[in-house]
């Protein structure tokens, strides 16, 4: 299904098919940078759903086709705990995927929330703007994001300020969200991305993706507000998630 310029909703069967195109998606795009000869920066997300892939990303075929030396971590959010902790997002991601891969210590620039939140948001900030250079908003290759049954996306919730931020690149997060703190990228950076990748599987997701991805009302919703001003938007959903969608479509061979 088409959801406009630049932006492709894809329906796959099951959590397994979703994380598999996922892989297939992340591969096909480090392949690009590596062909130019560029680095491929990426920004992951945490929760459940993206789990599967990272162990697809860490596990042949994917490993091998991957050039880790040039691909760049970054993380769309952070909660605010020691990096050891089984509610970091670092952690997740690195004990999954990055502790697996030949990635040099350089690549990985993970958010420090063991810092607090305005020193991390702070820290984090100045990293990218060294990284990225001065220009307003960083370019990522890929940012993961998953959508939350209220609508939240990264850390970004509904109804916080966050939502009208519009000069920083990170920012701490208290209000509306649950505990503990965090820190997220905001909505400008997202929108600056030259890809975003959504993932999204369960029933738990199908109302809030019907009123994003259809005729509701997607602004009432961080994630409805991701769409990036000059890159592409993609939502891979599972069945379950695309059930109260008019269209689900079925691509032939993934499903
Ligand atoms: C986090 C996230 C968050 C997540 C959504 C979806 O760290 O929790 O970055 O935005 O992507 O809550 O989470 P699930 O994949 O668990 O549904």
């Amino acid at each position: 299904m088409k959801a406009g310029e630049g932006h492709e909703v894809r329906t796959l069967a099951d959590l397994e098919a979703l994380s598999r195109a996922a892989a297939d998606f992340f591969v096909s795009l480090s392949l690009s940078a590596a062909a130019s000869e560029k680095r491929f920066s990426v920004a992951l997300s945490g929760g459940s759903t993206p789990q599967r892939l990272f162990s697809l990303l860490a596990s042949s075929p994917c490993r091998e086709s991957i050039n880790w030396s040039s691909t760049h971590f970054f993380w769309a959010d952070e909660r605010c705990v020691p990096k050891e902790s089984p509610e970091s997002n670092y952690n997740l991601v690195y004990s999954m995927l990055l502790s697996r891969l030949p990635v040099p210590g350089d690549n990985i620039h993970r958010i420090r929330g063991e810092d607090g939140p305005e020193r991390a948001a702070r820290g984090y900030e100045d990293l990218l703007r060294s990284l990225f250079g001065q220009q307003p908003f960083p370019v990522f290759d890929l940012i993961v994001l998953g959508a939350g049954a209220d609508g939240h996306t990264a850390s970004i919730f509904p109804d916080s300020e966050v939502v009208r931020e519009r000069t920083r690149l990170a920012v701490p997060v208290y209000a509306n969200a649950p505990k503990p703190a965090r820190v997220t990228l905001t909505l400008p950076v997202l929108n600056n991305a030259a890809q975003v990748l959504f993932l999204a599987s369960g029933r738990a997701k199908a109302q809030v993706l019907h009123e994003i991805l259809e005729d509701g009302n997607p602004k009432r919703y961080p994630a409805g507000l991701v769409k990036p001003v000059h890159g592409r938007l993609t939502w891979l959903i599972d069945r379950d998630a695309a059930r109260l969608l008019a269209q689900p479509t079925f691509p032939r061979g993934r499903s």
